[in-house]
């Protein structure tokens, strides 16, 4: 099985680097492939052209997508699964990862006549500098996971699942004592992605 990861964070010196990695060994160990856009690494672009924000918006059926886009919706459609890995950023993905929705979701891919394939499997690994229970007390968990699953994922995968790494500040002691917790939960998730359906969504 195939994996295709979209890995969005701006330094390789994050706790977000130690989870891909992580996520990445118990998934090789499993025997499955992956590939992965290091959105950053690669400067995607991420604001849409006049052109584009046109064409997505129905008031025009051209131009034809972008070369950068055509590439990562064929990774989407060459892998059984989609992982997404990033921290979060004013309780939402960084701008990149956001920017990369906006244009790679495209019309006639994403909505319309769709030729995005139904993938098996979506898995969120995000890191949070808050604590879970801070992010619940004003339903911002609640809301990422609104925007990506009920939004972003809708009817377009089978089974999705989210994990938030919390508590990862450097200003809070949790970020000690949570790291190789989390660690295992992320190599975990690595070998157990083909194999478990947490939530149908
Ligand atoms: C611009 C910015 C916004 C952030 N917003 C949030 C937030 O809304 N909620 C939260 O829990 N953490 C927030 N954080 C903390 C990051 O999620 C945290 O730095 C990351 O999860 C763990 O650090 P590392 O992977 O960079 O080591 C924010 C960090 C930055 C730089």
């Amino acid at each position: 099985m195939k994996a295709f990861i979209v890995y969005c964070h701006p330094s390789d010196v994050s706790f977000t680097r130690k989870v891909l990695d992580a996520f990445v060994k118990g998934l090789a160990e499993a025997g499955h492939e992956y590939e992965n856009s290091d959105l950053y690494k690669m400067n995607f672009k991420t604001d849409m052209s006049e052109q584009e924000y046109l064409r997505d918006a129905n008031y025009r059926t051209e131009p034809t997508l972008a070369a950068d886009v055509l590439a990562e919706q064929h990774k989407i459609n060459s892998a059984d699964a989609i992982v997404f890995i990033y921290p979060v950023f004013w309780t939402e993905a960084p701008a990149k990862l956001v920017g990369w929705f906006d244009r790679v979701w495209s019309h006639g891919f994403a909505y319309g006549t769709k030729t995005m394939k139904m993938l098996d499997k979506a898995l969120f690994l995000v890191t949070a500098g808050n604590t879970l229970q801070r992010l619940e007390q004003f339903g911002l968990l609640n809301a990422m996971k609104t925007v990506m699953l009920g939004d972003r994922l809708f009817n377009r995968v089978k089974h999705s699942d989210f994990v938030v790494f919390d508590g990862m500040s450097k200003k809070l002691t949790s970020r000690e004592t949570n790291w190789h917790k989390h660690l295992a939960t992320a190599y975990a998730k690595g070998k157990t992605l083909f194999t478990t359906t947490e939530e149908i969504s």
